[in-house]
């Protein structure tokens, strides 16, 4: 890569040749047919895997080394996403170059516009446009948006880019756009090749559709409010667009935004309608076709950033120009960023920097194993999603709006889980955000707004205060740092406490709303949101929190020994034996365990009702909480293979709710086989691979976990059913009583990644941190010889080897540390080594 200077730059992709774009529109198949027990038996792709694989294959490919997915088609189901971002300036950017950025609140600092739900779908994005100067003819690195598509094309998403490459008439262009650390701006590196033997003389004109930085509020006041904006032109060669519109929330935390190149510019536009002009699109914008940018400005309008360059290319020739979408918080800063950015070697430090970061990030976790899916996922998508989540809780993608949802307690409480391994500081620092939004009698809020600064949702749930203590005692199994628990944290409503103190209170929160059965009351609902339906009066009580009670006391014994309370300890025990005892009676139904116990005093989760019969959270945390006796946990787990099953994933119930409990009122709105109703709920999933595992059924486990990789459901579903990424979790997957069984639904931003990184890594690979060290415990297929891992460590890498020659599923025969034979399963931490060798036979 050069820059505008002509000078080279670190190359950002290997240069292998661009397969040509496709454009015949794929026929959607007919649904799977579905037999009495709601189990596909005919998926809806002939039931041949190397016809189904070789079909995705058309559609994209994983490059493993370079951790990117190349999608060789623009027309997929829906936008495949890319989140770039630095942890304050975001984009989110699909496959064919829609997608929208904001600065950290896509509620109140959205900068440009994506339309959700509106045709022509996955519009508008960071367009750039490449024209010739003497034919007039133009298109668009990205694929889309102008009508004239190139001849050659593909697209990559890597970790924190993505890259489009692209040629036509002999003009080969290929963009980066990423988020560097540096400076808070979206890069899009553009590089030209003149592969003709003729000098060519172009037009390249980057435009990005602004919108209102409050995406509510332009729904809403947009036409009295747009003439409150404006964008103008600044000496230093770049256009500012300034948002400050009246009853706006943090004005003085708004930032100006910025657009500019780091080439000479030969045009700009801040008006869309004279740059789009009307009657007309992103398609073919009205200054491309009629002579260039008219050097529009706004003061009150409808705004947007289109810059325009004049490249002249000798034959053979490159070159690259940089343009920068960025913010800063004033004029001065963003005189400095501008300078800052047109610094010969900025694009390339950037990149470099971005790169750097992601590999020391992804060093924590390496595995080597005989599943190449899965060791893609383990090693690259699945740590990269959960980052992911861990910044965006369930806030923005092509599903979720970014209108309303702040950070959800619960739901950021679960995705910390997978970032401890990684960034164990940015997971202590997000547990400090939650607990300061914990009451001092114990609960805490639903969902809250740090950067908005708006009232928080309070509705108070039967679990969300008890998940923050997962996530402590794995911070604690990873780091040792037990003086985290001393640490003094405020509470939302006044006055602070330490750390182990807000958990205790959360325990006692628990303890204060107990049900007329004992059970903990639901409250407003407990993981599954649907239940305050069951539930209004207050009476209804939550037998799944039972046990996420239970699997919380369990934690809880250990902090309490490590805060020096070990009296504490003992009446953890007590309510875990209570509960215990109630989950075992009351909860046990004869095959599996029931859910809940609603207003009227009837089970939730009985056979004796005609749906709703199972669900599957009751079965699963039955056995992650050690709750169930003799062999109630293996029954649960029976059902839940020979009802809940499917070849796409276990549903969350069974069968789907239409009428219960009253036809008037039932417990949920989805249509049957879908979202919460009896959809494949991934997120759930995660937790029958953990039970599985945790009952030595290393095969049963690796059923459940394959089946939810996302390229290996899209095959068994095909593309055109699944439609979501094929390289990141999905929420949930329409069920076998839907007539679009497989069909996937909320990727990227879901509890799922989590869990299954945790599932996998700590369960299936059996590699846990505990208080004491690294636990290592397998549970695997059987049919697997072994596998290997590289994990860090409390400063040590541990290189991993197990060996499976009895091809059993679990149980450790012997350890061995650097040669030396170990005691137990369990290595201790080896802050003064670099590495160890641990050799496992099973
Ligand atoms: C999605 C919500 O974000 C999550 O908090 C909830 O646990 C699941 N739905 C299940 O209802």
């Amino acid at each position: 890569m050069s820059n505008s200077n002509g000078e080279e730059q670190t190359d950002m992709n290997a240069n292998e040749p661009i397969p040509p774009a496709s454009t015949a529109p794929p026929v959607p198949p007919a649904g799977p047919s579905v037999d009495a027990q709601n189990k596909a038996v005919e998926p809806p792709y002939e039931n041949d895997l190397l016809a189904r694989t070789a079909e995705l294959d058309q559609y994209f490919a994983f490059n493993d080394d370079a951790r990117e997915v190349e999608f060789k088609r623009h027309d997929m189901p829906t936008p495949w996403l890319n989140y770039l971002s630095n942890g304050t300036f975001h984009t989110m950017l699909s496959h064919a170059g829609g997608g929208l950025a904001f600065y950290k609140s896509p509620q109140i600092w959205r900068i440009t516009r994506y339309r959700f739900f509106h045709l022509p779908t996955d519009r508008s994005g960071p367009y750039i446009y490449l024209q010739d100067a003497g034919t007039g003819s133009y298109w668009c690195p990205t694929y889309e948006p102008a009508f004239r598509k190139p001849q050659e094309w593909r697209s990559s998403h890597g970790m924190g880019y993505t890259r489009f490459e692209a040629q036509a008439d002999e003009l080969a262009a290929k963009t980066v756009y990423f988020v560097g650390p540096y400076e808070n701006s979206l890069i899009w590196n553009l590089t030209l090749t003149n592969n003709s033997s003729k000098v060519k003389e172009l037009n390249v004109y980057a435009y990005a559709e602004f919108g209102m930085m409050e995406f509510m509020r332009e729904l809403q006041w947009q036409c009295y409010n747009k003439h409150q904006v404006s964008v103008q032109y600044h000496e230093k060669k770049a256009l500012i667009y300034k948002y400050g519109v009246e009853n706006q929330p943090k004005p003085d935390e708004t930032p100006l935004v910025y657009m500019m190149s780091d080439a000479p510019l030969a045009g700009y536009d801040g008006d869309r309608e004279e740059f789009i002009g009307s009657y007309r699109s992103e398609s073919n914008p009205a200054a491309i076709e009629q002579g260039g940018c008219t050097g529009s400005a706004i003061l009150g309008g409808d705004p947007c950033g289109a810059l325009q360059v004049r490249v002249k290319l000798a034959p053979g020739e490159t070159r690259t120009v940089n343009f920068f979408l960025g913010t800063a918080m004033n004029e001065t800063e963003i005189e400095r960023a501008i300078s800052h950015s047109r610094e010969a070697d900025f694009v390339t430090r950037s990149y470099a920097a971005l790169q750097e970061n992601w590999a020391r990030y992804l060093r924590a976790w390496n595995c080597e194993l005989p599943d190449q899916d899965a060791q893609r996922m383990l090693n690259t998508w699945n740590p990269y999603q959960s980052q992911r989540n861990f910044l965006f809780s369930r806030n923005i993608s092509y599903y979720a709006t970014g209108t309303f949802r702040g950070v959800g307690y619960r739901d950021t409480a679960q995705d910390i889980l997978a970032v401890v391994p990684y960034d164990p500081e940015a997971a202590k620092d997000k547990v400090r955000l939650l607990l300061g939004q914990q009451y001092r009698d114990g609960h805490v809020n639903h969902y809250f707004f740090p950067n908005e600064g708006w009232d928080p949702v309070t509705s108070i749930h039967s679990d969300d205060h008890l998940w923050t203590a997962l996530a402590v005692w794995d911070i604690l199994a990873e780091t040792g740092d037990a003086a985290f628990l001393q640490e003094n944290i405020p509470f939302y409503d006044g006055g602070e406490a330490p750390l182990y103190e807000h958990l205790k209170r959360a325990i006692d929160f628990t303890v204060s709303r107990l049900g007329p059965n004992g059970f903990p009351l639901m409250l407003r609902s407990d993981w599954n949101d649907q239940l305050f339906r069951v539930c209004r009066e207050g009476r209804g009580e939550s037998i799944w929190t039972a046990m996420q009670f239970g699997t919380v006391l369990l934690r809880m014994k250990d902090l309490a020994a490590a805060s020096g309370y070990p009296e504490h300890a003992a009446y953890y025990d007590r309510l875990y034996g209570e509960q215990k005892s109630l989950v075992n009676t009351l909860g046990w139904d004869g095959k599996w365990f029931r859910r809940a116990v609603m207003d009227d005093g009837r089970y939730l989760g009985t056979a004796e009702h005609e749906e709703a019969q199972i669900w599957l959270n009751a079965q699963t945390w039955a056995t992650l909480s050690g709750m169930a006796e003799s062999d109630k946990g293996l029954k649960a787990m029976d059902s839940v293979r020979d009802i809940l099953d499917t070849e796409l994933g276990i549903k969350k119930l069974h069968p789907s709710i239409t009428t219960f409990p009253d036809p008037a009122d039932p417990l949920t709105n989805y249509n049957k086989g879908t979202g919460e109703n009896g959809a494949v709920f991934c997120h759930a999933n995660t937790w029958a691979i953990i039970a599985e595992c945790m009952l030595g059924r290393g095969d049963q486990a690796y059923k459940y976990y394959r089946q939810l990789i996302p390229n290996i459901a899209m095959e068994q579903a095909g593309i055109w059913r699944y439609k979501a990424e094929p390289y990141v979790y999905a929420s949930n997957l329409f069920g076998p009583e839907s007539d679009r069984f497989g069909l996937a639904n909320v990727s990227w931003l879901t509890g799922t990644a989590a869990w299954m990184y945790v599932a996998a890594t700590q369960y299936i690979m059996g590699i846990k941190p505990v208080l004491a060290g690294l636990s290592i415990n397998p549970c695997i297929p059987s049919a697997w010889e072994g596998f290997s891992v590289t994990r860090r460590f409390r400063g040590c890498e541990y290189e991993i080897t197990v060996k499976n020659n009895s091809h059993v599923c679990s149980g450790v025969q012997e350890i061995r540390v650097d040669g030396e034979r170990l005691e137990g399963t369990v290595i201790p931490a080896y802050p003064h080594k670099q590495s160890v060798k641990v050799e496992v036979i099973l």
